[in-house]
């Protein structure tokens, strides 16, 4: 039994979730991703897909609907994104923090406290992310940066953006503190870093391959990290974590151990000393071998983890979802493990799913890693939720419309929500607090779970 206190819900995020065609006023250009994903030569490149998140699920304006949805099936969190260029349009440089309340949008501001307001009088909780991957363009233009080494709004690379979220962190645990459950300062800190500065066909800005930025940009997200925590505790009591992209590494043991340090632990060894939970996110693993031509030391091997074909099997027979990523539980329940022995705090699961259109697979993604789930708590493991990537399709940033992790379906062109399969299993596991009547399904046609592979 997942047990009486623990936690079921989504997670959303602010740019891939709140615009949509049906309603003009939802619509916000102030952040690097729009300007990214808008930019003619990334669509002619192939960078981003064409898609624009205007034409997105609408949440700013259908939000009621979707807390309906979640309340419904069960579900007692909610994660939830801010925009930090809606909140502040226009830089906050040379602004004082006693001037910051005077320059916020306060309709934005009034907005999110209605969103707030309507998740928790369905009777859930609400966790605030501060930092979903967008920046203000005033704080990072990418296409400068990518085309002409222009690096006066540099975004995490810029020096001046850590005492900036640090602004942003103040005023909204100022004007929001007062609603929220659990604050969360960023989202997945490490893919900003790698992505950006390490990785051009990520499509994630500014997407140039400076390695040596990749630390400057890990350095500044954790240096702002702890000046937000700073100033949300000076407003509340509040739990502050971070949310941090994890996954299970296997392979050649000398690559795996680098790969594990790398990209598992330094970050948030770096910041442990000041954080209330952590977030995991988790949706497949790596496979790794040495590479001493890389920086990194090791490559990750095609037809593994996240560098399958969509909709095959991969390397070791596991099938895997439109993004191409094998479906591997076992990684969650490794990982997991580790994280636990190594932070004293408590730890959420607050993004797992799959990119699945048809819905063929997630069914078989949710018990699995569900069961997962199961087994560490009932081994007395101190996790207290699993948030699910996510309650509706959205925006996949470089990738659009088209790749789909809803446990809802969205109509794009009117916004209209239908729930999948899917979406009524986690409800039905939500009610039963338990997902063993549902393990046989694992069996067939896929062995899913094989505790061979689960660490001591
Ligand atoms: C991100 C989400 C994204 C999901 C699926 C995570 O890395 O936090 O924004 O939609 O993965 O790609």
């Amino acid at each position: 039994m997942f047990g009486r206190d623990f936690v079921f819900g989504v997670s959303l995020s602010g740019f891939q979730f709140e615009m949509g065609r049906a309603c003009p006023d939802s619509v916000d250009r102030g952040s690097d991703w729009y300007l990214w994903t808008h930019d003619k030569l990334n669509i002619e490149n192939g960078i981003v897909s064409g898609d624009f998140p205007e034409d997105g699920p609408n949440y700013w304006n259908n939000y009621g609907e979707y807390h309906r949805l979640a309340a419904y099936s069960g579900m007692k969190m909610v994660r939830i994104g801010l925009e930090w260029s809606r909140i502040f349009p226009s830089p906050t440089f040379d602004i004082t923090d006693v001037e910051l309340e005077g320059i916020c949008d306060r309709s934005t501001l009034e907005h999110y406290r209605k969103i707030i307001k309507d998740i928790k009088e369905r009777g859930m909780k609400v966790v605030v992310n501060l930092n979903h991957f967008t920046l203000p363009l005033w704080l990072h233009e990418p296409v400068k940066v990518n085309r002409l080494s222009d690096f006066t709004a540099g975004g995490w690379v810029d020096p001046r953006s850590v005492e900036q979220f640090r602004k942003f962190a103040a005023l909204c645990g100022r004007e929001l503190g007062d609603l929220v459950d659990m604050w969360s300062t960023q989202n997945e800190p490490n893919v900003v870093a790698m992505l950006g500065y390490r990785n051009r066909a990520s499509g994630f800005p500014p997407s140039i391959i400076r390695p040596e930025l990749v630390e400057v940009a890990r350095n500044n997200l954790i240096e702002a990290h702890l000046v937000a925590y700073d100033e949300l505790k000076r407003t509340s009591d509040l739990p502050v974590g971070l949310i941090y992209a994890f996954s299970w590494i296997d392979g050649e043991e000398s690559a795996v151990n680098l790969a594990m340090k790398k990209t598992q632990f330094e970050f948030v060894d770096r910041i442990s000393n000041k954080l209330d939970f952590l977030g995991c996110n988790y949706y497949s693993r790596m496979v790794v071998e040495s590479d001493p031509s890389s920086d990194n030391g090791y490559r990750t091997l095609r037809g593994y983890g996240q560098n399958c074909e969509p909709n095959s099997l991969s390397g070791y027979g596991r099938p895997t979802g439109d993004f191409g990523w094998e479906i591997y539980p076992e990684g969650l329940y490794n990982i997991l493990k580790m994280i636990c022995r190594r932070y004293d705090v408590p730890v959420y699961v607050m993004e797992n799913g799959i990119a699945d259109m048809a819905d063929h697979y997630r069914p078989y993604y949710l018990i699995s890693h569900l069961k997962a789930l199961e087994k560490l708590l009932e081994e007395g493991y101190n996790i207290k939720g699993y948030l699910h990537w996510s309650l509706t399709d959205n925006y996949e940033w470089s990738s659009g419309l088209g790749k789909q992790f809803g446990l809802i379906g969205v109509d794009f062109s009117d916004g209209k929500l239908t729930p999948r399969p899917s979406f009524y299993l986690f409800k039905e596991i939500i009610g039963q607090g338990t997902v063993k009547n549902f393990e046989k399904m694992l069996a067939t046609p896929y062995r899913i779970f094989d505790t061979d592979l689960l660490i001591e």
